[in-house]
């Protein structure tokens, strides 16, 4: 894919471990993305819930069988194929998915 924009990447796709979570900064925004049987998934850090952070340490979203994200303030649990809240207070609600593109192995926003 190629991309005409200079805009910095966000991360490197090798940034990201298979099967884990990484949290980005970008100005004012908060990211998540996480890397499941190779494919990238990206979402505002934001719950649904009240609006804010996920995370439970820098870097950690996701549950111990690191199958569900899993937001440190009240235990929401969210798919990570679609952000979809299966269990919690926000059940039915979903992350905020973001678009991005992928270029020589960088992930830019669109
Ligand atoms: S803020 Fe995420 S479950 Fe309450």
């Amino acid at each position: 894919m190629s991309r005409a924009s200079t805009e910095s990447p966000l991360c490197h796709l090798d940034d990201i471990q298979e099967g884990t979570s990484l949290g980005i900064e970008r100005g004012q925004q908060a990211y998540v993305a996480i890397k499941k049987r190779g494919q990238v998934y990206l979402y505002r850090n934001r719950c649904p819930h009240i609006g804010i952070r996920l995370e439970w340490q820098q870097h950690q979203f996701l549950d111990a069988d690191k199958m569900l994200i899993q937001c440190a303030n009240h235990g929401a649990l969210f798919r990570i194929d679609n952000g979809l809240c299966v269990a919690g207070p926000c059940t039915g609600e979903r992350l905020d998915l973001v678009e991005f593109n992928i270029s020589e192995k960088s992930i830019f926003l669109v």
